[in-house]
């Protein structure tokens, strides 16, 4: 439900999530909450009680919607709200939704919303610190990635598990043809064939980005005492280049 429908047409009709809508393992109704306004100007903002800046978005049309289209399945799914204040998504988050089999979406404008419609809200979500203008493409964010955990969405090739957040790691480098490109080469170690040393290869430079880039993470990975000396190698020069 958004005040901005064709925001989704392009994003929610390309790559692997308008193909999933295309073969029917994912539904998707994009509503309008001005069908749901009774004015000539069609509004769906007013004025914050109390004085200040900006806009807040009106309840009726909120309330309405959402009343008219939960009916339209047994189904009553979960009623979620994307805005700045809610919960952070993480991977963990959009494993749990994925098991619900309908979610009725809320994208907020303007400043927020009349806080009575969170009265609706099974869960509100934010995607990260940092502020946009609407819920419209956090909500898409979202059903992006739940998309990946609908059933027979990804080729056995590509693995529903997050090889990023799975083992709490970020992925190894990937190279594809050719060997050398501008001078630059694939390391040897995967050209060798050696599939025990490719494995080795790849889990110590998972371990090296971690540590570079995201050092957060490593709480939640299981490190062996060797792959731990490698972390805080890498912890080390990242902040001896940061001191320079
Ligand atoms: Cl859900 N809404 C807005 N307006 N800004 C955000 C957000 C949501 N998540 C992160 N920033």
């Amino acid at each position: 439900m958004t005040i901005f429908p064709e925001m989704f047409e392009a994003p929610m009709s390309a790559s692997i999530v308008g193909v999933a809508r295309e073969r029917g393992l994912l539904e998707l109704h994009v509503h309008d909450l001005r069908d749901w306004t009774h004015d000539r100007h069609r509004t769906t903002d007013d004025a914050p009680y109390g004085g200040g800046p900006g806009m807040v978005m009106k309840p009726e049309p909120i309330f309405e919607a959402i009343e008219a289209i939960r009916p339209l399945s047994d189904d009553p799914g979960l009623v979620g709200f994307l805005t700045p204040a809610g919960r952070r998504l993480t991977q963990g988050l959009v494993e749990n939704l994925s098991a619900t089999q309908r979610l009725i979406l809320v994208c907020g404008r303007y400043e927020g919303f009349d806080d009575r419609v969170l009265t609706l809200a099974d869960f509100e979500v934010s995607i990260g610190d940092y502020v946009l203008t609407g819920g419209e493409l956090p909500a898409m964010v979202l059903v992006d990635a739940l998309t990946r955990h609908i059933p027979g969405v990804l080729g056995h090739e590509q693995s529903v598990w997050d090889e990023t957040f799975q083992e709490s790691l970020l992925e190894y480098p990937q190279y594809t043809r050719p060997a050398v490109y501008r001078g630059l080469e694939v390391p040897e170690v995967l050209r060798t064939g050696d599939h025990a040393k490719i494995a080795a290869w790849r889990r110590e430079q998972s371990v090296r980005r971690t540590a570079q880039t995201r050092p957060d993470l490593l709480g939640g990975a299981s490190l062996t005492d060797a792959e731990q000396r490698i972390a805080d190698e890498e912890m080390l020069k990242s902040r001896e280049q940061r001191g320079r």
